[in-house]
């Protein structure tokens, strides 16, 4: 704590605000496995979000080789259905150069402040997790797309549709490159009231 000066000034400060700074979503990985033990480190980290109730409303699901090989053919017969047999196919090339499938689920409530909340908590938590991925030098993608909505896509991890609902499918590996991003002024979006 002693490092800690109030201006922002410390070196502490600068690499923490650097990190949230840099890290980048990226759709584009190289074939270099990610360590389950970082995914699991990460997840440790993650669940340190702050959570109203303590309620503890998130689950990681680690895909592994076989779980990521069905998961494709359903995101092929998905965007078949909805969209083109072409994009299907390109769709299904594109995710299997993805190494790294983590998904990330929310509790269901029925009360609609708890699960506002829970699900705030949630996202809080995905950042801690790829925060700490970027940090070890690894990409992800945050992605909300069909599959995540598609009973199916639960069956297949066994996940219970009518307790949990999908809040990410998260896309991770060492970055090919990292896009470029911008966002408005802090003075854009801040009121300071006297
Ligand atoms: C809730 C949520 C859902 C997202 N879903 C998608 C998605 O389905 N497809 C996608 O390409 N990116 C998705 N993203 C990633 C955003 O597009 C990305 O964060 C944004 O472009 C800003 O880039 P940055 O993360 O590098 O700052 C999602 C992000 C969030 C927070």
């Amino acid at each position: 704590m002693a490092e800690i000066a109030p201006d922002g000034e410390s070196r502490n400060l600068r690499v923490l605000a650097e990190r949230i700074r840099s890290r980048r979503t990226t759709k584009l990985f190289l074939r270099q496995k990610v360590s389950k033990q970082l995914i699991r480190d990460a997840i440790e980290l993650a669940r340190w979000a702050p959570n109203h109730h303590l309620t503890e409303p998130w689950h990681f699901y680690m895909l592994g080789e076989k779980t990521i090989a069905t998961s494709i053919e359903l995101l092929r017969t998905i965007v078949t259905e909805t969209k083109t047999a072409d994009l299907a196919d390109f769709k299904a090339k594109a995710a299997a150069a993805i190494p790294g499938w983590l998904v990330v689920t929310c509790k269901k409530s029925n009360d609609e402040l708890l699960q506002q909340e829970d699900y705030a908590s949630c996202c809080c938590a995905i950042q801690n997790l790829t925060l700490y991925l970027s940090e070890a030098g690894i990409a992800a993608k945050w992605t909300t797309g069909l599959i995540t909505r598609d009973r199916r896509f639960f069956d297949l991890l066994e996940i219970d549709w009518n307790e949990e609902f999908i809040v990410a499918l998260i896309w991770y590996g060492y970055p090919k490159i990292l896009p470029t991003q911008s966002r408005k002024s802090a003075e854009e979006i801040t009121t300071e009231k006297p």
